[in-house]
C-alpha cells in the first residue's frame, strides 16, 4: 500500500534530485515492519539517503549555493537522529506493525524536501535558473 507520494510541491527543478527524493519515497513505501529482512530494507534505505545526500552537495556545490554549510548540517544530523531511533528499536522490543521507524524516516525526509530542499530550489529559480 502507497501511503506516501511524491508531489509537485516537492520538485527542486533538479531531475536527478527529484528521481532520488521519488525513488527514496518508494524505499520507504516499501518498508514492512513486520517484513522478516526489515532491517536489511531499512539499511538500505540509509545507504540510499547516504548517496543521495551526496549527489545533492555536490549538486549544491557546484550552483554555489549560500547555504550549503547549514544545509550539510541538517543531512548530517539525520544521521544523528536515525542513530538515537535504532538505539531504541533494539532496546525495546517492537511490537509487529509497529511502524515508528518508517514513520521517523517519512516525516523526516517529507519535513527536508518541503522545506530544506526548497530553499535551494528557490534561490535556484530567483537566480533565473
Ligand atoms: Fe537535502
Amino acid at each position: 500500500m502507497t501511503v506516501i507520494q511524491w508531489t509537485e510541491a516537492m520538485s527542486v527543478n533538479v531531475p536527478l534530485l527529484d528521481k532520488d527524493h521519488k525513488k527514496l519515497i518508494q524505499m520507504i513505501n516499501d518498508l514492512d515492519h513486520a517484513a522478516p529482512d526489515f532491517m536489511e530494507l531499512f539499511n538500505a534505505v540509509l545507504d540510499y539517503t547516504t548517496g543521495h545526500f551526496e549527489r545533492e552537495e555536490a549538486h549544491l556545490e557546484a550552483i554555489g549555493f549560500p547555504g550549503l554549510a547549514a544545509h550539510r548540517v541538517q543531512h548530517d544530523s539525520f544521521a544523528d537522529e536515525v542513530a538515537a531511533m535504532l538505539r531504541q528499536y533494539r532496546e525495546q522490543a517492537f511490537a509487529t506493525g509497529d511502524s515508528r521507524l518508517k514513520d521517523f524516516l517519512w516525516s523526516w525526509l517529507k519535513g527536508h524536501i518541503l522545506i530544506e530542499d526548497q530553499r535551494y530550489a528557490a534561490w535556484t529559480r530567483a537566480k533565473g535558473g
